[in-house]
């Protein structure tokens, strides 16, 4: 986050509030999201992208009703892909004409819902979707905007669980073997469906554009192919999301404006060299939006040097509220953030409380060496992909999210209590 410092006392403070406030105020574990940064990042999206461009913001990386409304006047549209984030999304007033649905196994209750909320796109991930969407909006009397979410057979340089436009894996209309060209045909023989465009998303956590690069590439050779065959040329492009931030020091993201450059000339260019009018181009950044503006503030419960080997720290948190780092191998830093110290560092493994020694939230990382029980300390960038993992695991209570602005912090999304987790249990 950018407003955080350190006050006199060695105490950290994010948007003018300092953590041991938070902290007694709010509980720990919480996640503290500034809220200043989180608008300064999507403007900044926004702003990159220009009036040309639409972007729509990841809703799984972190949804609440508060974020939703700070989208709504960031001028930023919304990816959602359930249900649930449909309804969050709803709630909190965005218009449902710059909400895209996406999923690769949407239910029909989801899909009539979306339609009847008028949803400016469900994006196609199947051929079944295709009928299944084109039905229901006949039924409802509606000519519903589609695009459909074509398979590159791009593997982005990522986690392979993370990566999506490689062949193998469930997401998508492959181009390979003629089935994406095969899918715009049925798409565009049916009544319910106006198709506006093709959708690609190669993975997340990504710092290299030349997936991208090639990504863009086949996508505008399908739309030449749809033009050549069909005389139609498909006004709408959307090249996914998956812009890496840094976790640690040795990531090396990039700005929006540079991206967004990028992918604009890489466009233009394959339409310019196609023949093609440049299409309206989206894209759906989730974590680069709301990765870096948040950070777990956790306190220390025990310490215990393992001797030769490393210091383990268990923290009052753990796998159920970041789950990234047992899941992906996902690299995370760590700070005291409670008081200054001079103490020599030593090599740490922080873990959570749960039952099980995969539990690890950072693997390796250094912290003073006169960390005690009750010091507070704090994992940056957990804003994406954290919470919205969040899970009841030895049912423990999911954290609470604190936004903080201006020296002041309100809950936008309040802890679970133990009445939260009996009120389900009704046997
Ligand atoms: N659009 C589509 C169609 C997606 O599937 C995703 C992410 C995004 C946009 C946003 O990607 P982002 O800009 O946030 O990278 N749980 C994993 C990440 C899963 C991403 C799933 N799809 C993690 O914690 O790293």
């Amino acid at each position: 986050a950018q407003t955080v410092s350190r006050n006199d006392d060695g105490v950290v403070t994010v948007g003018g509030v300092d953590v041991k406030q938070l902290a007694e105020e709010f509980g720990t574990p919480a996640y503290v999201m500034d809220e200043d940064d989180f608008r300064a990042r999507a403007r900044a999206w926004r702003s990159a992208f220009g009036q040309d461009a639409d972007v729509f913001y990841a809703g799984k990386a972190f949804l609440s009703r508060a974020v939703v409304r700070w989208l709504h006047e960031e001028g930023l549209n919304l990816d959602v892909c359930s249900g649930g984030e449909l309804a969050t999304a709803l709630s909190a007033g965005m218009p449902a004409d710059r909400i895209a649905f996406h999923g690769n196994n949407k239910s029909t209750t989801e899909i009539r819902r979306a339609i009847e909320a008028g949803v400016g796109r469900i994006v196609l991930d199947s051929f079944q979707e295709i009928v299944r969407v084109a039905h229901i909006a006949q039924e409802l009397g509606v000519r519903q905007r589609v695009q459909i979410r074509i398979t590159v057979g791009v593997e982005a340089h990522t986690h392979e669980f993370i990566a999506t436009a490689h062949e193998d894996q469930k997401f998508g209309i492959p181009l390979a073997g003629g089935q994406a060209a095969e899918a715009v045909r049925r798409a565009l023989q049916l009544d319910g469906l106006e198709l506006i465009g093709i959708h690609s998303h190669i993975g997340s956590q990504i710092f290299d554009m030349s997936g991208f690069e090639v990504a863009a590439h086949r996508v505008v050779g399908l739309l030449k192919e749809i033009r050549d065959e069909h005389g139609v040329e498909l006004p709408e492009i959307d090249l996914g999301g998956g812009l890496g931030i840094a976790y640690t020091s040795d990531d090396d993201p990039r700005e929006p404006h540079e991206i967004a450059k990028a992918l604009t000339e890489i466009v233009v260019r394959e339409c310019e060299a196609a023949r093609l009018r440049t299409p309206r181009i989206s894209v759906e950044p989730g974590r680069a939006v709301v990765g870096p503006t948040a950070f777990t503030l956790y306190e220390v419960g025990t310490v215990k040097p393992l001797d030769g080997l490393r210091t383990y720290v268990s923290v009052d948190g753990g796998m159920s509220d970041n789950i990234r780092t047992a899941l992906y191998e996902a690299e995370y830093s760590v700070a005291l953030v409670s008081r200054a110290s001079d103490a020599e560092p030593m090599l740490v493994r922080v873990v959570g409380k749960h039952c099980e020694s995969g539990d690890i939230v950072v693997k390796d990382a250094f912290l003073p060496a006169d960390l005690a029980p009750g010091d507070l300390i704090a994992v940056p960038a957990t804003g994406a992909y954290c919470r919205s993992m969040a899970s009841n695991y030895n049912h423990v209570l999911r954290p609470p999210v604190v936004a903080v602005k201006d020296g002041e912090a309100r809950v936008i999304v309040r802890r679970e209590t133990e009445e939260d987790l009996l009120r389900l249990d009704v046997g």
